[in-house]
């Protein structure tokens, strides 16, 4: 789902001429609908309610049309991203190792449940199943990182580094 907060979306004009140089290839406006979800994905990260609009516009077609093809396709990204995505492994030789207690950690350090985000979009936290690293458990995965051998201790570091206080 799409979120609804506002942000501002614009073409930039490298972006404008590239469209013109690549409209003539397609037999309807409507055919330029998945190039320019693309753009705004390479350019923004992701693809906002607002950048359906610019796109409808393009594309003369109406905002509903954009939402449809958008939210068929699973590769196109409708939630803003999130800064820090923490994967705390819960499986059975990290658990052993005490993840529960990591999470437990983290859940209250970020003032969420695993499963949510915090409310300034910063922060999401997942409990996962394993991670393949499961000779140094805990372990948690932080965007594309591994992070091994887990104490409250090195978790609160983490936190420090990463100007969650
Ligand atoms: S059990 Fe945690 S990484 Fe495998």
């Amino acid at each position: 789902m799409a979120t609804t907060e506002k942000t501002e979306v614009k073409f930039s004009e490298a972006r404008k001429q590239e469209i013109e140089r690549i409209r003539g290839r397609y037999e309807t406006p409507r055919g330029l609908i998945m190039p320019l979800l693309w753009m705004i994905q390479d350019d923004y990260g992701w693809i906002s309610y607002d950048a359906m609009e610019l796109i409808a516009g393009e594309c003369e077609t109406s905002p509903a049309w954009v939402y449809s093809i958008a939210t068929f396709y699973t590769m196109f990204e409708l939630e803003k991203p999130i800064r820090y995505h923490l994967q705390v492994c819960n499986t059975l030789s990290c658990g052993l190792c005490g993840s529960e207690s990591i999470l437990a950690h983290l859940e209250d350090r970020l003032g969420i449940q695993a499963g949510e985000s915090t409310e300034d979009g910063r922060f999401r936290l997942t409990a996962v199943e394993c991670l393949a690293s499961c000779g140094t458990g805990p372990m948690m995965q932080m965007n594309d990182e591994y992070y091994e051998s887990l104490t409250t201790e090195k978790v609160d570091a983490m936190l420090e580094e990463w100007n969650c206080d």
